[in-house]
């Protein structure tokens, strides 16, 4: 059952939308605030493993402020469910697609302009290895885009790095984005190695 009063209660949600998403770990509502803006809760069942939830809810506190994901506003545990609930990049007036649909029709763009998307994408993954933090499960579904701007979101296997398992880490996000892009597709296998050299060049370099 979810806890609709809490809505309310923590963070002046007036209306709970429908479902428009049932993934295997979470359920994405729409919702609006009190002045009518729309926002997005995402509902993910935690009983048995909340310091899971606690784990990612710290991670999204602190990826919020680096304004590479849809604004956190608030998230709370109630009845084994826990909530988080984001704005900004939402379904909503403006079109928001996941790369997925990018993905569908990339074959149609110019290299140059594949070569652009990789480059907006890589800089999200720049400030968040910046920031200590690894994404952990990169793919095209947890990618989202609007109005030629990308943000990351599902942040529940992401994790602190480590000054030993920074670098292994960090190569995994990286190489996660290979499917899509080390191919002819994408960018082209040499291309591709040239984008990863200068990231983790340009990285080190921070
Ligand atoms: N802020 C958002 N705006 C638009 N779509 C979103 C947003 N957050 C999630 N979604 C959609 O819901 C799907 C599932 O969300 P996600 O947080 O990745 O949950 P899961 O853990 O089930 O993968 C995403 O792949 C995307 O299609
Ligand atoms: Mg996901």
């Amino acid at each position: 059952m979810i806890c609709t009063k809490d809505f309310k209660d923590k963070c002046d949600i007036m209306e709970f939308g429908f479902e428009e998403y049932e993934g295997s770990e979470a359920r994405i509502f729409r919702a609006s605030d009190k002045k009518g803006e729309s926002c997005l809760i995402r509902v993910q069942d935690i009983s048995g493993n909340e310091s899971k939830f606690d784990k990612e809810a710290k991670i999204l506190e602190k990826v919020n402020g680096l304004g590479i994901m849809p604004k956190m506003i608030k998230y709370w545990k109630c009845n084994g469910q826990g909530f988080i609930v984001v704005k900004d990049w939402c379904y909503g007036a403006k079109k928001c697609i996941t790369f997925q649909e990018i993905w569908k029709n990339f074959d149609k763009l110019s290299l140059k302009e594949k070569e652009k998307i990789l480059d907006k994408i890589l800089e999200l993954f720049k400030k968040l290895h910046k920031a200590g933090i690894v994404h952990g499960d990169v793919h095209f579904d947890n990618i989202l885009c609007r109005d030629g701007q990308f943000a990351l979101i599902d942040f529940g296997k992401a994790e602190y790095m480590t000054s030993e398992n920074r670098r292994d880490l960090m190569l995994k996000d990286i190489y996660n984005l290979a499917v899509y892009f080390d191919n002819e597709k994408g960018i082209g296998r040499e291309l591709w190695t040239k984008k990863v050299n200068e990231y983790f060049k340009d990285f080190l370099s921070y």
